[in-house]
């Protein structure tokens, strides 16, 4: 049985960090420090762990997360890292520095983890628990903040405790996090590169390695939050939802086994009718779908309830941000 967040484990225990890279490998969700804010960490290669990250934090939408890597070699192996992010990876790995990054075509990092988008935001963390944590499960870890979606960033294990406690494995315990508030978040596909979230490292120091770095609405203008700084993915195809019948030249995103018959190609999300199944598939599936050859496409009614929420608010983005 997993050990509960009732009972968080103990930092300096190599017995806990062994448990840990077991249920990492497993599919499982360990909180671990970091020396900005704990986080909430999952197998980045495995959609459905990953799915489970975001049932977990009860969030009603699919943000993009960030994946927390050893080293600067195990970041390119999932994104590109161009001259500036090179030259601020050199600078600040390892350490409080996020970077947006194009995704690698062969990245092994779940579409789940980049909300279906062609970017990846990746760091690598200092604390030693954290890095504890990744080498134990041999894998690159998804890890948003580890609380409950609308709390604040936990900085303790008894913050994670008492935001998460019964949906996570396990917790590792550092301590009180030394600089408290998030990673520094900088988009380096775009020139000059742009700050999408202030945090652990100022950008005065950005700029002093790469010159100027861009702020999202520009200098001055009133900050967006993080989640309105991302754009999102649409299809090409239109799309309709809460589909009961589907034409024959239509691709369908099914759920279920209550399949409308007779469209040109069909992917169901979860035969089983499993919302974390769903989850885990939903990106994969709707890029499949709108490569292929049809008119448009249909997805039936997804229940609108846990992680199926955050399915219909994607499925309702897609829809007016498609074509
Ligand atoms: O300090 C931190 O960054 C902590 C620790 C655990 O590492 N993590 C954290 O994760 O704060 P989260 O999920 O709470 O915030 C991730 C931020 C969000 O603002 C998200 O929009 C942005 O990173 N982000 C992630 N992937 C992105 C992408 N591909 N493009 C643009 N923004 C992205
Ligand atoms: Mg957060």
């Amino acid at each position: 049985t997993p050990i509960r967040a009732a009972a968080p484990l103990r930092a300096a225990d190599d017995d806990a960090i062994a448990r840990a890279g077991e249920i990492l490998a497993g599919g499982g969700l360990v909180a671990f420090p970091t020396e900005t804010v704990y986080g909430l960490g999952a197998d980045a290669t495995n959609p459905r762990a990953v799915a489970g990250i975001f049932e977990a934090k009860g969030r009603p939408r699919f943000n993009p997360l960030i994946v927390h890597v050893a080293s600067l070699k195990d970041a390119a192996a999932i994104g590109t890292l161009n001259t500036v992010a090179r030259a601020l990876a050199e600078r600040f790995w390892p350490g409080p520095l996020t970077l947006v990054l194009p995704r690698r075509a062969d990245s092994p990092v779940a579409e789940l983890v980049s909300a279906g988008l062609d970017t990846v935001a990746v760091r690598v963390p200092a604390h030693p628990l954290a890095r504890r944590g990744i080498a134990a499960a041999q894998r690159p870890l998804a890890a948003p903040s580890a609380n409950a979606s609308g709390e604040v960033s936990p900085t303790t294990a008894q913050h994670v405790a008492d935001s998460l406690d019964g949906r996570l494995d396990l917790i590792l315990d550092g301590g009180a996090c030394e600089v408290g508030v998030e990673s520094t978040v900088v988009d380096t596909t775009r020139t000059p590169p742009v700050l999408l979230r202030p945090g652990g490292i100022p950008r005065e120091a950005l700029e002093a390695v790469v010159g100027a770095v861009a702020e999202p609405g520009g200098s001055g203008g009133a900050p967006a939050s993080p989640g309105q700084l991302t754009s999102h993915y649409a299809p090409d195809h239109r799309l309709r939802l809460n589909a009961a019948t589907v034409a024959g030249d239509e691709g369908l995103l099914a759920f279920g086994d209550d399949v409308p018959p007779g469209a040109a190609v069909t992917r169901n999300l979860s035969p089983a009718g499993d919302l974390r199944e769903a989850a885990a598939n939903l990106f994969a599936m709707l890029r499949d779908l709108d490569r292929q050859p049809v008119r448009g496409l249909a997805a039936v009614a997804i229940p609108d309830h846990g992680l199926g929420r955050a399915i219909n608010d994607r499925l309702h983005r897609a829809k007016h941000e498609g074509v």
